[in-house]
């Protein structure tokens, strides 16, 4: 099926996934806010993301870092002086481009990778690349313009300091490598993951929420030892291979899903290898994660500009060095819209157009939704203690509003993945309905099964 990005919106926007930030003030632009399902869902993501990273593994462990943080990490980490994008503007409608982009949607992605400023300007004029706004062909030079958010911090505006919104989470990782190594009993191999939000003043951002100036990463900073190449190699490999199995297992549907190698001048300042999985969107293959082999380029420059030594004792060869750095860097906001696309499906029912998310049942908002057959109080009553027990365990809805079709087919949008209907005939003997939201299949189960049966798709 042809999925369109507007259908999705529209569908975010109807049933409470995703509403345009600050809505009632006409909104600002590329902001957007997660609604009632969308921050269930997105919960829900993040937790399927920690047990499978975190909690499951015994050499990875977690942290909770400050947004702000001292200005000296973004000198020490680079991001001041090489975290920029080459912004140009039209000279007849003043739009402000990001020239590698406008490459990128003209000309292929190919073209566009790892360009300095002046190739930019030359392939731009080469080409005779039109302004996306106005369709003209006069732009100023491509010039570095620095992503990150600035801010300050204090009362008085003469004195305050000026500081930064983190473009990374990773920064706060190592920031307190010492710390862990000093406080916990990871030996090396082992990683230390958060999750948080970061801000990037982005030039070009758009489409829906796959580049916001504001968004949530879930990363991981996994140290090695520095000796042993084709050891390194091996951990990569297996991380590369890890982060593509959390995708399938979510529910990410396999033929969607890609390795792309950076090019080497592609690479961001830090890497020196990074292999990203794709996703094939509506609007073309984009960036769903990255995993990037970063060195010892971070705590070497945090050891510089710190004063403080981070290198690390090897308890078991004895040997001090510099730890090397794997990363798995993860959008949680990206990986949420590709969970919407991927599980966003059109059927028909009774001749009439079904719209149903097919979330896998794990990171589904609502797990079940109970309906009594009418509001009438022996079916109502029963509802609500079916409801009332299951929501100890799972998030449940009841609903007892409109018809029952109407009722089956807003759980649809939702994606939930089971429908319980009590009628007259569970006054008796204890059974109910029980809907399959895919195959639409329905079965007469005792009530006290239910628990078991939803618990089984989980
Ligand atoms: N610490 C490494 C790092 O930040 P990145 O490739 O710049 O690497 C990692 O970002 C992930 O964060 C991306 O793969 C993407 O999922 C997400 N991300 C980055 N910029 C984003 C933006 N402007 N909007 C939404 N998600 C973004």
């Amino acid at each position: 099926m042809d999925k369109k990005l507007d259908d999705i919106v529209s569908l975010c926007k109807r049933r409470g996934f995703v509403f345009p930030g600050s809505d009632i003030y006409g909104g600002l632009a590329n902001t957007w806010d997660y609604g009632p399902y969308g921050a269930q869902l997105k919960q829900n993501i993040k937790n399927f993301w920690w047990n499978t990273f975190v909690r499951e593994r015994d050499d990875v462990i977690g942290l909770d870092s400050a947004i702000l943080m001292n200005p000296k990490v973004w000198e020490a980490s680079g991001h001041v002086t090489s975290f920029s994008d080459p912004l140009m503007d039209c000279k007849n409608c003043k739009e402000r481009i990001r020239g590698d982009k406008l490459i990128e949607e003209s000309l292929g992605i190919e073209m566009a990778a790892g360009k300095t400023l002046k190739q930019i300007g030359e392939i731009i004029a080469e080409h005779k690349l039109k302004c996306p706004k106005c369709g003209k062909t006069d732009f100023t030079e491509p010039r570095s313009f620095n992503l990150m958010f600035k801010t300050h911090q204090g009362v008085i505006e003469e004195t305050a300091t000026a500081l930064y919104l983190r473009p990374e989470t990773a920064q706060g990782i190592f920031t307190n490598f010492k710390n862990i190594v000093q406080t916990c009993r990871q030996k090396i191999p082992f990683g230390i993951a958060q999750i948080g939000k970061s801000f990037r003043n982005e030039i070009t951002p758009g489409n829906f929420t796959y580049r916001t100036r504001e968004f949530e990463q879930m990363e991981i900073e996994y140290f090695v030892s520095p000796n042993d190449k084709k050891e390194i190699k091996k951990i990569f490999d297996e991380w590369k291979k890890s982060c593509w199995e959390w995708y399938l297992a979510l529910g990410v549907n396999k033929e969607n899903l890609r390795f792309r190698e950076h090019e080497k001048d592609e690479l961001s300042h830090y890497s020196s290898m990074t292999f990203d999985i794709e996703y094939k969107f509506p609007f073309g293959w984009g960036e769903l994660m990255g995993v990037a082999y970063r060195g010892d380029y971070d705590l070497t420059q945090h050891s510089k500009f710190s004063g403080k030594d981070l290198s690390y004792l090897d308890p078991f060869t004895n040997e001090k060095y510099m730890p090397h750095v794997i990363e798995p860097s993860f959008g949680a906001d990206r990986t949420l819209l590709i969970t919407l696309i991927d599980a966003y499906d059109e059927d028909e029912v009774d001749g009439e157009k079904r719209t149903v998310m097919r979330f896998n049942p794990k990171i589904a908002p609502v797990k079940a939704a109970i309906f009594p057959l009418m509001k009438k109080d022996e079916l109502t009553s029963i509802a609500k203690e079916i409801f009332d027990t299951l929501k100890k365990k799972f998030d449940v809805e009841y609903d007892d509003s409109g018809a029952i079709g109407k009722r089956y087919r807003r759980q649809d949008e939702i994606g939930t993945p089971f429908c319980i209907t009590v009628d007259y005939d569970t006054i008796n003997d204890q059974t109910v309905t029980i809907r399959e939201r895919d195959s639409m299949k329905q079965e007469r189960v005792k009530i006290a099964d239910l628990s078991e049966i939803i618990l089984k798709q989980l």
